[in-house]
């Protein structure tokens, strides 16, 4: 008897060869497909059952199979998938099928798998690369236990509407900021190299546009030109490329009337032509049939032709592709080279992966649940997250804090201290904030639910200090979860007020997934720290904080409005033909009945000491188009703890071809400071980084005058010029001979 198992695999299937470079892997196994299999490759399914779906594996026509219980999985439990089929499903594809292509697994593991670290906005507060890569890398790590090969994160949409939901999921509203955090999870989900059994491909996403959807209602329709989508919503997206993510999704919404599961423009001619990027664009969940309730195609026959010409290569879903691609192509309507570059970067993405060669889950049966070293990075991260936006010197808690009472709904819930989409996360595992504070404070801590808010005032009057744990659920913000009104959920000021009124002590620690309305929590409070949804660390972080065991360094990543009628309040404010300003004098045109300054800036944050700001200082006040200055700013810690603070540097141009924001950022450095320490800060500044889209949409550097200002956040800043130069210019003033 002939034993198959000991046939060289490289005679019959060359594309085994892993010593090929992979191009030529993929040309050798092309050669081999039909277009059936090749259509076959372009379809991805959810929850792939291997019993159910044996026939379909074996016989070529599914990809990849997507683990998520519906549209809107990042909102609810996820009980119902058991990745555990993974390698039998696998087993089908590779054993079972005439060219043993394996599938590919996608999960949503957004922010931690077992171990949860804060929603991507609590991470986009620690300001810090390194955090977000930490986090990365161990989500890899876990999700690769159970057979996950590719996770749909880093979500880069430019977040700047606050009742859209899914600016949780978002890693804030910079593009400069959003971009380097962004690359530094793909750093640590993809790792050099993406075949190592520890790692998972990344996926950018939504493409592009979906932080503008209308009234921040999820899904809803995009009115935007191109100039302000190049210089702002796709940079993120150019960063994440930069940084080598290996797929993009697109996203749900139109562009202008054009939907972007249809939009050949952006996605083949601006993603793949102009920025050359050649892993995978995939499909967002049943996109390319939602092309359909768009009213841009007639079926998903028409839809799955717009979507694979707009080069769309995996269809998440929808069944628009193996029902009608094949079809398509023989009828001519479909150029076969459309779907061949389809298929060719989906098999691309399983090499890059090692798929070929190591198909199935990475160290079976190892457990992924949480360690003490992946504790210690959620940990990190979540003191990270941790905003202090006010303190009247209440914080730190010590002795004279008295009787300490710890109130509200987020005391003892594990599961809604997690965050939105957490899928594989467990509430049991979290450390919640009752077990933290008892645990250091003992009995000089009583602890209320808040189910009869008459009962907390009762126990907040016969405490000293107060800590009132307010803000949303985890399930009022992520997918599909947007609010008329951005105040705190019914009940909870009302609570704030009267406890106010005892005249004690009163912190407020705000768990939240969007910028909230805190206006009045601010004017009552002593002391408001902004927390997010900080996963399974949350109590510990929380007690560290409060008692001063860490400093608060977290900065807000978005801007927090002075109320929901104050949308849009963010840092993209540009010019207009009136001057605006924060003083009444300038706000001409704008409301007659209130102004217009945001209640918190962006990148604002406390910690509980104090740093004076020198002014900005310039190695040289001209650079050249293609050069670079220096510029130092000054900072000393004058208070009496130590600090990391959160240097930040921003720009104006005041004369370009295209209005431009009023400030905008464009680097930061974190700096740790001891009481009492001053420390040169050194920025270099490249021309490069003014670039912008002009008049015709292509890249430019301009001449001219350049504001740049140093400060702690985005309001409290201040300005140098530098003169942007011609390089023949300088060369000649310098006397050197022109080339
Ligand atoms: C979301 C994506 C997500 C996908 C798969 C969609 O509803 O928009 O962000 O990756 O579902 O779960």
């Amino acid at each position: 008897m002939t034993d198959v198992t000991a046939t060289p695999p490289t005679r019959q299937r060359p594309w085994l060869d892993a010593t090929l470079p992979v191009e030529e892997r993929i040309d050798l196994l092309m050669a081999e497909m039909t277009l059936a299999e090749k259509v076959g490759q372009t379809h991805q399914v959810a929850n792939i059952n291997p019993d159910d779906d044996a026939g379909e594996i074996a016989s070529g026509r599914i990809s990849s199979s997507l683990y998520a219980s519906g549209a809107t999985a990042g909102n609810e439990r996820d009980e119902g998938v058991l990745v555990g089929n993974i390698d039998a499903a696998q087993r089908h594809a590779v054993k079972g099928s005439r060219l043993g292509i394996p599938l590919l697994f996608g999960r949503d593991v957004i922010h931690g798998h077992r171990t949860v670290a804060p929603i991507p906005l609590g991470i986009a507060a620690s300001f810090d690369p390194d955090v977000a890569e930490e986090i990365g890398e161990i989500a890899a790590r876990e999700a690769a236990v159970d057979g996950v090969a590719w996770t749909f994160t880093p979500m880069v949409d430019i977040s700047e509407e606050p009742r859209w939901g899914r600016v949780a999921e978002s890693l804030g509203e910079t593009p400069v900021l959003s971009g380097r955090l962004a690359a530094g999870l793909i750093r640590g989900f993809q790792g050099d190299d993406p075949s190592d059994p520890d790692r998972l491909a990344a996926c950018a996403k939504h493409f592009a546009g979906y932080g503008l959807a209308a009234g921040g209602r999820d899904y809803d329709t995009v009115s935007v030109g191109e100039n302000t989508l190049r210089n702002l919503h796709l940079r993120p997206f150019r960063s994440a490329v930069d940084a080598g993510v290996l797929s993009v999704m697109a996203a749900f919404n139109d562009v202008d009337g054009i939907p972007m599961h249809a939009h050949e423009h952006l996605v083949r001619e601006v993603l793949k032509g102009e920025w050359g990027f050649d892993g995978v664009v995939v499909a967002d969940w049943n996109g390319i049939g939602q092309i359909v309730f768009q009213g841009v195609a007639a079926d998903k026959r028409e839809a799955a032709a717009l979507a694979i010409r707009a080069g769309v290569d995996l269809d998440m879903v929808s069944g628009a592709y193996l029902e009608h691609l094949e079809e398509l192509v023989e009828s001519g309507e479909v150029d076969l080279a459309l779907v061949d570059d389809a298929v060719r970067r989906v098999l691309r993405l399983k090499f890059r992966l090692g798929l070929f060669e190591r198909p199935y889950a990475a160290r079976p049966g190892a457990s992924n649940a949480p360690t003490p070293s992946t504790r210690a990075v959620a940990l990190r991260a979540a003191q990270a997250a941790h905003v202090l936006v006010k303190n009247d010197g209440v914080l730190p808690l010590d002795d004279d804090a008295g009787k300490v009472l710890l109130s509200g709904p987020f005391v003892d819930d594990g599961d809604a201290l997690l965050g939105t989409w957490v899928l594989d996360g467990r509430g049991e595992e979290v450390v919640t904030p009752e077990a933290a504070l008892r645990e250091r404070l003992g009995d000089r801590v009583t602890v209320a639910d808040g189910r009869f808010p008459d009962v907390t005032l009762m126990q907040a009057r016969a405490a000293d200090t107060s800590v009132l744990l307010l803000g949303e659920h985890r399930s009022r913000s992520g997918e599909a979860q947007s609010v008329v009104d951005i105040g705190l959920p019914p009940g909870q000021l009302e609570l704030v007020r009267a406890v106010a009124a005892f005249g004690k002590p009163l912190v407020a620690v705000v768990y939240t997934g969007r910028p909230l309305d805190l206006t009045e929590v601010l004017d009552l409070a002593d002391a408001v720290l902004v927390v997010w949804h900080p996963g399974v660390e949350a109590g510990t972080a929380l007690a560290d904080i409060l008692l001063g065991d860490a400093e608060p360094h977290g900065r807000l990543p978005m801007t927090f409005p002075l109320s929901t009628r104050h949308i849009p309040t963010s840092t993209h404010q540009r010019p207009t033909g009136r001057l605006i300003r924060a003083d009444v004098d300038h706000q001409e045109g704008r409301y007659v009945d209130a102004l217009t300054y945001p209640r918190l800036p962006f990148g604002f944050g406390l910690s509980y000491t104090t740093v004076d700001y020198g002014a900005p200082v310039l190695s040289s006040a001209t650079m050249t188009t293609d050069g670079s200055t220096t510029l130092t700013v000054t900072v000393t810690n004058t208070g009496e703890r130590p600090c990391r603070e959160v240097v930040q540097l921003y720009f104006r141009d005041p004369v370009a071809q295209v209005t431009r924001p009023l400030v905008e950022l464009t680097d930061w450095a974190l700096v740790d400071l001891e009481p009492g320490q001053a420390r040169v800060v050194t920025f270099d500044v490249q021309a490069e980084q003014t670039a912008y889209a002009g008049r015709d949409l292509t890249t430019r550097v301009d001449e001219g005058e350049i504001v740049l200002l140093t400060g702690p956040d985005a309001a409290r800043l201040q300005p140098v010029s530098v003169t942007i130069t011609s390089p023949k210019a300088s060369s000649a003033c310098t006397g050197r001979p022109e080339g």
